[in-house]
């Protein structure tokens, strides 16, 4: 792990312009840089840099971000490599935090499944193309097959002897060792036994974004209906089934070159795609597409063409995909195959030449395809068509952009006969929907969040941090005390604010109110009450209808929290609180705004470091830039903080 420090070295020190313009010829254009996008074919230039915000767009394709990001991008890196990479560039020296003992294990472990995988790997090559049982049965299954030598070599399929263990015994016999070979699940270990898993398949190696061998699909040769298909590897530390696009690692130049990506499903349509000569072409391996996979296309284009089987199963699990990828903000085509083709016996069948033509004139964009699919099975039902109507307008519903959105209500309206206004309206009730849905998410997923942080649990007082509970109990009891005078209106005049004003304005201003909802109620309703004459607030929220409003507030406001040890730390004990407002108040507010932001600092870093362990680009943008915000707002208020001589 690289620490904090150098990171922000790096960031600070990486201007955005002179990163970018090592690979990009740019010129001046207003306050911003202009250029041809790097990652996709343009004639026009759309791609712009902004030094004064640090950040990178393309108004072609869409892609952006910081100097980092334009790295990772660019060199196809992770985050820490595309880190490194600008430090070498800056001759900054990268302080590595040592990994602890847990951290290298996991890696040694994960490294030593790729090499047992890798091992593996050529050892099944060897097998197909070099002894006589390979060649004989797998070789000759691929030709029989049809497909060629050269597609067999780029996808590195192989093939695993038939056996108890020849393969396990092989990797043995060179040293590999029995735990990671069983960690890969290339090897079944039992008590009293081990066996090959994948004996007598033809193998298709799995490959990560950079290439490297993760995972292995394994086919029968005999259609045996006893025994499944295709076999996998299993679920590991290195292979996570459904962050995993067959593929891409083949495909993923030709999808950003072409601006588009072709979604099949099996292994083979895959290879006779390329065959076919479409090489930006990824399979979901059988399985229902997960946002993991979309998102990793989406590193690459925007543009998804889903290819189904012409069966009932096919359609559905192109329909089920189409919203996943509409959410994401991505286009979707879908291209339907006739009846009992899939891509690899139809592209077999077409020739290449035919194959692309047929893509060509038989891709259509999604709202065709749902609206003649559905309107085929409804016929002149009425009731029928409003379900349809609704069925579509949820898909629309789900598109972030506007534009994109109301191109697709005309076309909806055109081909259901139904006049434009009806599908707003009908769009504006989903959407409604849609944010509700999404909003009780947030609030439930926020307070699994605030519990399970870290917090000094006292009493039953839990869910809150220390500097919480001291606003509140300061708030509760000092909100209608007079704080400080300033000037009034007129000259010569004075107000005087209260702590309750002082305290509710200051974290609204800098938009940091507690999402606690307990907190959030004591707030508010101090802040309802600051100017009636007649508000007790002692008495009003130790006899709070919401008895946990009720538990809080007397905890807070008993003896036994009066005294904190904070005060006796900072050597105020032996003044009362109520003669030191003036000093206390502000140091409050203050240390509660600081720790709310480190603990905002720490989740979006966790959420960087997530989003960067899984190659998720956008997301890792988007905390970037909430980050660096509060970054900034942090030091404002440390800089504030540290003028203050407090106490
Ligand atoms: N699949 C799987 N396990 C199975 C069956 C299928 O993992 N028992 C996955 C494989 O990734 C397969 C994909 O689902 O490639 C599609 O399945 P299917 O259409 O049945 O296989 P094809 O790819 O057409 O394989 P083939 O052409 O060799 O019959
Ligand atoms: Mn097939």
């Amino acid at each position: 792990m690289i620490d904090h420090a150098t990171i922000e070295r790096i960031i600070d020190t990486a201007e955005i312009a002179d990163v970018v313009s090592d690979f990009v010829s740019l010129r001046k254009r207003g306050v911003n840089l202009l250029g041809l996008c790097p990652f996709h074919n343009e004639k026009t230039p759309s791609f712009t840099v902004s030094p004064a915000k640090g950040i990178f767009k393309c108004f072609g394709c869409g892609k952006g971000g910081n100097s980092v990001n334009f790295i990772m991008e660019h060199e196809n890196l992770t985050y820490p490599e595309a880190l490194k990479w600008l430090a070498k560039k800056y001759h900054i020296d990268v302080v590595e935090e040592e990994d602890s003992e847990e951290q290298k294990q996991q890696k040694d472990e994960r490294e030593s499944m790729m090499i047992v995988s890798a091992f593996a790997q050529k050892f099944f090559i060897r097998c197909l193309w070099d002894n006589n049982e390979g060649r004989t049965i797998g070789l000759g299954y691929f030709r029989e097959r049809s497909f060629r030598d050269d597609i067999l070599k780029k996808f590195e399929i192989g093939f695993a002897p038939d056996g108890q263990s020849p393969f396990t015994e092989a990797a043995q016999k060179e040293g590999y060792r029995i735990d990671y070979l069983e960690k890969t699940g290339l090897t079944i270990k039992r008590d009293n036994w081990v066996r090959d898993r994948f004996a007598g398949r033809v193998m298709f190696p799995i490959h990560n974004l950079a290439g490297r061998v993760i995972a292995f699909g394994g086919r029968i040769l005999k259609d045996d209906k006893n025994t499944a298909k295709y076999l996998n590897s299993p679920e590991s530390e290195i292979y996570h089934k459904s962050k995993v696009l067959y593929g891409i690692f083949h495909a993923k130049r030709e999808i950003a070159r072409n601006e588009k990506c072709y979604l099949v499903e099996g292994y083979t349509d895959v290879l006779s795609m390329h065959q076919a000569g479409i090489e930006n072409v990824v399979a979901s391996s059988g399985t229902a597409l997960t946002k993991d996979q979309i998102r990793l296309i989406n590193r690459f284009t925007t543009n998804i063409t889903i290819i189904y089987d012409g069966d009932t199963a096919g359609i559905k699990a192109s329909l089920r995909g189409i919203d996943l990828i509409l959410e994401e903000g991505m286009n979707v085509k879908v291209l339907p195959l006739p009846d009992g083709e899939d891509p690899d016996s139809f592209a077999k069948k077409m020739g290449a030449g035919g194959f692309q033509q047929y893509i060509k004139e038989n891709e259509t964009d999604f709202i065709q395809f749902k609206t003649r699919l559905l309107l085929k099975e409804i016929e002149n039902d009425p009731m029928a068509k409003a379900l349809l109507i609704s069925d579509v307008i949820r898909s629309v519903a789900v598109i972030p952009d506007n534009i994109t959105r109301s191109v697709y209500i005309k076309e909806c309206s055109k081909l259901l006969n139904v006049d434009e206004e009806t599908l707003y309206t009908e769009i504006r009730k989903q959407k409604s929907k849609q944010t509700e849905d999404f909003r009780k998410k947030e609030i439930r997923e926020s307070a699994k969040e605030f519990v399970s942080s870290e917090t000094e649990p006292k009493k039953h007082i839990t869910g809150f941090l220390v500097e919480e509970l001291e606003f509140l109990r300061f708030l509760m009891k000092y909100c209608k005390a007079p704080l400080f005078e300033v000037e009034g209106e007129n000259p010569h005049e004075t107000e005087i604010v209260k702590a309750g004003n002082f305290m509710i304005n200051e974290l609204e201003n800098d938009d940091l109110v507690s999402e606690n909802y307990l907190f959030q109620i004591i707030f508010s309703e101090v802040k309802e009450n600051l100017d009636n004459e007649s508000f007790d607030p002692w008495k009003h929220f130790i006899h709070h209808l919401n008895s946990d409003v009720s538990k809080l507030a007397t905890d807070l406001l008993s003896e036994r929290f009066q005294e904190s040890k904070r005060w006796n730390k900072a050597g105020a004990y032996t003044e009362k609180e109520e003669d030191i407002l003036d000093l206390l108040i502000p140091k409050i507010v203050f240390e509660y705004k600081h720790r709310k932001i480190r603990f905002m600092l720490e989740n979006i870093e966790k959420k960087i470091n997530e989003a960067a362990t899984a190659n998720d680009f956008d997301r890792v943008i988007e905390e970037q830039s909430k980050y660096m915000n509060l970054k900034r707002v942090e030091k404002f208020i440390s800089d504030k903080l540290g003028n203050r001589a407090f106490i």
